[in-house]
C-alpha cells in the first residue's frame, strides 16, 4: 500500500517568547502554508496567519493557563488536568500544534474520549506549556498514555521524563499497570526506555530488594510485567536457572546507572513528587 506522506506545510511559529520550527505536517487552514510565520496564543492555543489579528486577539484573552483543573504543583511546575469533551477547542488546538511534531497520524477532532496532563512552568505571566501527554478516558488496551509531546524549545531537559513519570504515579493512583500506547515514535521509545531502565534499577538496588519477583517490580511502578521483562532482558539482567528466571544487577549496569544520576544531577533533572498530586482516579 502507498502511504502519502503529507509534507510539512509550516514555516514557522511564534508561541509565547519562543520561535519553532515545524517538523511534519498538521491540518491547520490552507492558507497558512504561504506566511512566513504563524502566531499561536501560548495560553488558549489559537493561531493567526498575521500579527494584526494576533495582537488583537491578544488584546481580548484572557486565558492565563490550560482550562481545567491543577492537579499538581512543586517548586517548579505545575500539572493540569484538560477534559476533551469540556475543552473541544483547546484540545483540537494542542492535537494540531502537537501534530507538527509527531509524525504518524494522531487525531485532531476527536478528543471527546482523552484527558489531556497539560505541564507548565509559571512566573507572573501566567503557566507557559512545556509538554502534555494524553489518555484514554477508558481504554481496553490498558494504555496509560495516548500520545505524549515536550514542546520542542523545551526538550533534552528532564521533561519528557516528568511527563512520564506523572503518567505512571496516575496509573498507581488508579492501582492499575499501564503502558504507552504502541507504535511509540523513536523519540518516544528513547525516552520510555531511558525511564524504565532508571526506575528499576533504582528499586533493586534498594536494600532488602535481593530476591524480587518482575511481578512484585510492575506492581510497584506501575509498569506491565511484559515492559519490566523486556526491560530486564535489554539490560541482560535476566538468568534462566533451573526452570526460573532470576534477575541479576550486573555491575556495568550499576556503574551506568550511577553515572546518569551524576548527569542528572548536574543537569538539574527534577522529579515528580507523588505527594503533591491531588487526584482521585475519575469514577
Ligand atoms: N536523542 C537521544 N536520546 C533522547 C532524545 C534524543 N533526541 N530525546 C530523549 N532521549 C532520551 C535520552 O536518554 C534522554 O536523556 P538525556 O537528555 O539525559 O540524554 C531521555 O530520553 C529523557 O529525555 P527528556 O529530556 O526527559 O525528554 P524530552 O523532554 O526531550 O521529551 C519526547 C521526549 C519523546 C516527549 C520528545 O522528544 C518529543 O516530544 N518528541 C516529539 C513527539 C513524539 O515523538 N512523541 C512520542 C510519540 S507519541
Ligand atoms: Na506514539
Amino acid at each position: 500500500p502507498t502511504e502519502i506522506h503529507r509534507v510539512r506545510n509550516l514555516t514557522r511559529l511564534q508561541m509565547g517568547k519562543h520561535e519553532m520550527e515545524p517538523w511534519y505536517f498538521s491540518p491547520y487552514p490552507e492558507s497558512f502554508q504561504d506566511v512566513d510565520l504563524v502566531y499561536i496564543d501560548e495560553f488558549c492555543l489559537s493561531y493567526f496567519d498575521n500579527n494584526r489579528a494576533f495582537e488583537r486577539h491578544r488584546s481580548k484573552c484572557t486565558l492565563v493557563h490550560p482550562p481545567g483543573n491543577e492537579i499538581y504543583r512543586d517548586d517548579h511546575i505545575s500539572f493540569f488536568e484538560v477534559d476533551g469533551r469540556r475543552q473541544r477547542t483547546w484540545c483540537r488546538n494542542l492535537c494540531l500544534l502537537s501534530k507538527l511534531f509527531l509524525d504518524h497520524k494522531t487525531l485532531y477532532y476527536d478528543v471527546d474520549p482523552f484527558l489531556f496532563y497539560c505541564m507548565c512552568t509559571r512566573d507572573e505571566t501566567g503557566c507557559h506549556l512545556t509538554g502534555y501527554f494524553s489518555k484514554e478516558k477508558d481504554s481496553a488496551e490498558g494504555y496509560n498514555l495516548a500520545c505524549i509531546l515536550t514542546l520542542p524549545q523545551y526538550q533534552r531537559r528532564g521533561f519528557g521524563r516528568l511527563l512520564i513519570q506523572f503518567s505512571y504515579e496516575l496509573s498507581k493512583r488508579e492501582g492499575k499497570l499501564g503502558s504507552p500506547e504502541k507504535p511509540l515514535s523513536d523519540l518516544g521509545l528513547l525516552s520510555y526506555r531511558q525511564y524504565w531502565r532508571e526506575i528499576l534499577v533504582e528499586l533493586l538496588l534498594e536494600p532488602g530488594r535481593e530476591s524480587i519477583s518482575e511481578f512484585e517490580l510492575a506492581t510497584l511502578t506501575a509498569m506491565t510485567e511484559k515492559d519490566v521483562h523486556e526491560t530486564l532482558l535489554v539490560l541482560n539482567m535476566l538468568r534462566y536457572h533451573k526452570g526460573n528466571w532470576i534477575i541479576v544487577l550486573p555491575d556495568a549496569v550499576i556503574e551506568q546507572h550511577n553515572k546518569r544520576l551524576e548527569k542528572e544531577r548536574l543537569k538539574g533533572v527534577k522529579k515528580i513528587d507523588p505527594a503533591r498530586l491531588q487526584w482521585k482516579p475519575p469514577v
